[in-house]
């Protein structure tokens, strides 16, 4: 229903597909198909794309080789296959209490004993309560972590909360998965290095293609320790064979030309132009009890209304009344969030900025409405 025409949609987390470089794939394809017709059939993982990923690593802050990579099938199978390795069944796993879906979804074929800390919305997860818990006795497989754009929160993890989950996963022996698809679109102030940059032993770093280029290619990889590539490798193999050797290929072909970093710029421009519409078209429009993380990174706005709405209520009047569709936060809840039940996240790369200001103005109606 939040896809339908008639509905302005803050609920997906779909990049701008006009910005997509489609005159720029175009060209590649027709590179590759040229030159060398076997990008359509199986194939090893693509050399010379983790070479790309070595320097698209550098560009986070992240020195590593292509001996720590392994090319998934998006961030998406990067989790999965992590949880494979390192997750038995009904063992502990440890996330925030408001969390990306994705990841409840990579582990539930374990059943893990999900431990959950929460998130504050100023400097990311509580490490102290993650400490607390290792500490009195908990072992989780790993610890999931979003350094940056957290999906939904939209908050950073501070540089002394990167140092201090570092610090623990050293001590107690329980590796990071830190997830990272968001880390390139940054809006304002010094990015902060990802965890992988503090320690390559415990630190699984997965990043993706999908925000960054276009979810479509199905492009993801892990920076893994390297003793772990191998087995990640052929539980790789054993989910799905190959990530597209074609759509490599293309992508390859695609970074060569060398206007990759350029399209980030552009992507982070026109991104920072449409989260600031929406966040001062927010001021403008919902009534001052409503708290908003304005993000400095990433596709996403958290927006807490007072305590007594349900944000699910929420969302049937705002598509009924006034056609705006966003998530409502119980879709992200793990267990004991019940701030979730009155928030709602809102995607700002997929509309241009006029339609922003207007659905938020409309929506803005039905939150003020609700409240009073
Ligand atoms: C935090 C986070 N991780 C991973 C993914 C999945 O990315 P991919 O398309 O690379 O599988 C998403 C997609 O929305 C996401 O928000």
């Amino acid at each position: 229903m939040l896809g339908r025409p008639d509905i302005t949609s803050f609920a997906l987390g779909q990049p701008a597909p006009e910005l997509f470089p489609v005159e720029a794939f175009i060209k590649a394809s027709r590179e590759v198909l040229a030159s060398n017709p076997g990008a359509l059939s199986y194939n090893l993982p693509l050399k010379s794309l983790k070479a790309h990923i070595v320097q698209l690593m550098a560009m986070r802050g992240v020195v590593c080789n292509e001996s720590q990579i392994v090319v998934t099938t998006g961030a998406q199978q990067a989790m999965a296959i992590v949880s494979s390795l390192l997750l038995n069944r009904g063992q502990q796993l440890l996330v925030e209490e408001i969390i990306y879906e994705g990841i409840q979804l990579a582990v539930r074929p374990n059943e893990p004993e999900i431990l959950t800390v929460p998130t504050d919305l100023e400097t990311g997860m509580d490490t102290e309560e993650v400490e607390w818990l290792l500490r009195k006795g908990s072992n989780p497989a790993f610890i999931y972590a979003i350094g940056d754009g957290h999906n939904p929160l939209g908050v950073t993890l501070s540089y002394e909360k990167r140092e201090h989950l570092v610090r623990l996963a050293q001590r107690y022996g329980v590796p990071i998965l830190e997830d990272d698809v968001y880390g390139l679109l940054h809006y304002e102030g010094k990015p902060v290095s990802p965890m992988r940059a503090m320690d390559e032993r415990m630190v699984f770093y997965a990043g993706s293609f999908s925000k960054i280029l276009a979810p479509g290619l199905r492009i993801g990889w892990l920076v893994a320790p390297e003793e772990t590539v191998p087995l990640l490798s052929s539980l790789k193999y054993g989910n799905d064979i190959d990530t597209s050797t074609f759509s490599q290929q293309v992508t390859c072909a695609y970074l060569a030309s060398g206007g990759f970093p350029e399209h980030v710029k552009l992507l982070c421009e026109e991104y920072r132009i449409r989260r600031d519409a929406m966040a001062t078209s927010i001021a403008e429009h919902f009534p001052d009890c409503v708290r908003v993380v304005v993000p400095s990174n990433g596709m996403f706005m958290w927006l807490e209304l007072p305590t007594h709405l349900d944000a699910l209520e929420l969302l049937r009047f705002a598509i009924e009344a006034e056609r705006v569709g966003f998530m409502p936060g119980v879709a992200f809840a793990v267990t004991g969030a019940e701030r979730a039940s009155h928030s709602i996240r809102l995607s700002f790369p997929n509309c241009p900025a006029p339609q922003i200001r207007e659905g938020i103005a409309r929506l803005g109606r039905i939150v003020k409405a609700s409240c009073s």
